[in-house]
């Protein structure tokens, strides 16, 4: 029950003077992002309806992180699953346009890349709703990949465009985006990993559960429909993989995609038997995996960034990267599929090459700074 911030009850006079922001969430790493913006938007006291598409529907990929979080239960379960990408964009489209039109809100609030970041901005904005995007102006330069559409057609229908870094905002700017729509506030996943990092070494027993040292083993996550959908690209990298694990314990918490993709290419046993294959994890645990790794391998977005955060080396397994300004600091290195058999050697180098100190994801307050600006914007006429 929604409990107004003025009268602190669940009323009706009040919540005309009190600005609503429609959160339209629906994959795992949204979940982190939305924790502490949503945290924020309660402290500026902006009431926040959440809506949850249900694209990650898995405990794993959901439930653990509404409940590890203190992010509240959503206000609206879309229920849509998996699907095609059409199916499941349409679907999502249609049934958000039914919520927002229903009880509309100021400001539509998205983040990141997914499908149900597209669905959201498309649906908020021919309702004529302001969209708000965290995470605007990434852009990998290849529009193959599902994401890399999403978020171009994402910025281009927003109204506020909230950048995490120099690079975004150049980007956004070279595609003629308005500067009133520009605000480069830092990275929102910067404020979890400060926020969550002493719980999740405080709380989380997966080093100990799965007989981990800290230093010495290689965490990996692969999910990336370009490397799971490709069984070239999927053998290249699960042998490189393996033969990695000849050196150090590689840990590999696997998505349900990658699950699938193992399974159906006849992968699955021989990666369990070189590697410690476990399910997804919660946030926790895998921060404390990630603090606790020697070095990381990942096709994931923001396991890149929050190797830097915690201060380990990266190989990102990709042909290229959004997060270019860590890999010019030497915080990361592509190793693309195509090189992953030399993965025990990139490895090595990576491990003893030179690390610049860099802070290109502001300084911890980006959330913080999303509140107010929305609590300005739902002000206004
Ligand atoms: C999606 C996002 C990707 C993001 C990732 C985060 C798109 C196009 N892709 O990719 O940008 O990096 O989330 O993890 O939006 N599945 C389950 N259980 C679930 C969810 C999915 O088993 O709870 C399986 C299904 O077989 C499904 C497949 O995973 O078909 C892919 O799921 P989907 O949400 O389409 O894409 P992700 O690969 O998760
Ligand atoms: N993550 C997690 N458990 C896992 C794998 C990832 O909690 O088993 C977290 C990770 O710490 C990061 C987010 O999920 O905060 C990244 O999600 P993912 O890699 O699925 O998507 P991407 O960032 O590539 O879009």
């Amino acid at each position: 029950m929604w409990s107004c911030p003025l009268c602190a009850r669940p009323c009706t006079r009040c919540a005309a003077e009190v600005g609503t922001v429609a959160t339209i969430l629906g994959a795992r790493p949204q979940f982190v992002k939305a924790a502490v913006v949503s945290r924020a938007l309660r402290t500026a006291d902006l009431r926040e309806v959440l809506i949850h598409t249900g694209q990650h529907y898995d405990d794993a990929l959901s439930q653990v992180f509404f409940d590890e979080l203190g992010l509240p239960a959503p206000d609206h379960h879309l229920g849509i699953g998996s699907g095609p990408h059409g199916a499941q964009t349409g679907r999502m489209l249609e049934q958000i346009e039914a919520v927002l039109q229903a009880a509309p809100p100021d400001v539509v609030l998205v983040y990141g890349d997914t499908n149900s970041t597209l669905a959201g901005a498309l649906a908020a904005v021919k309702l004529h709703l302001p969209v708000a995007h965290v995470e605007a102006g990434l852009r990998s330069f290849n529009r193959r990949m599902p994401e890399e559409v999403n978020r171009v057609l994402t910025d281009h229908a927003s109204d506020l465009l909230f950048a995490p870094t120099d690079t975004a905002v150049e980007n956004l700017r070279r595609e003629g985006l308005p500067e009133a729509r520009l605000h480069q506030v830092g990275d929102v996943m910067l404020d979890a990993a400060q926020h969550f990092g002493a719980r999740a070494e405080a709380h989380s027993t997966v080093l100990e559960r799965h007989g981990l040292t800290p230093g010495t083993y290689v965490l990996t996550t692969v999910h990336r429909a370009e490397n799971t959908e490709d069984p070239n690209r999927l053998r290249a990298l699960f042998a490189g993989l393996g033969a990695l694990a000849q050196e150090h314990p590689v840990v590999c918490p696997l998505h349900p995609r990658t699950r699938h993709a193992l399974t159906r290419e006849g992968l699955l046993e021989a990666a369990e038997a070189a590697l410690t294959v476990l399910p997804p994890v919660g946030y926790l645990d895998m921060v404390r995996l990630e603090r606790g790794a020697r070095l990381i391998a990942t096709d994931s977005g923001g396991v890149q960034k929050e190797a830097f955060f915690h201060g380990v080396p990266c190989l990102t397994l990709r042909d290229e990267t959004e997060w270019t300004e860590l890999v010019g600091a030497g915080w990361n290195r592509l190793c693309p599929p195509s090189d992953a058999h030399r993965l025990p050697e990139v490895a090595a180098a990576h491990l003893h090459a030179p690390r610049h100190p860099i802070a290109p994801y502001g300084d911890g307050t980006a959330a913080d700074q999303i509140a107010q600006i929305l609590t300005k914007v739902s002000r206004e006429p």
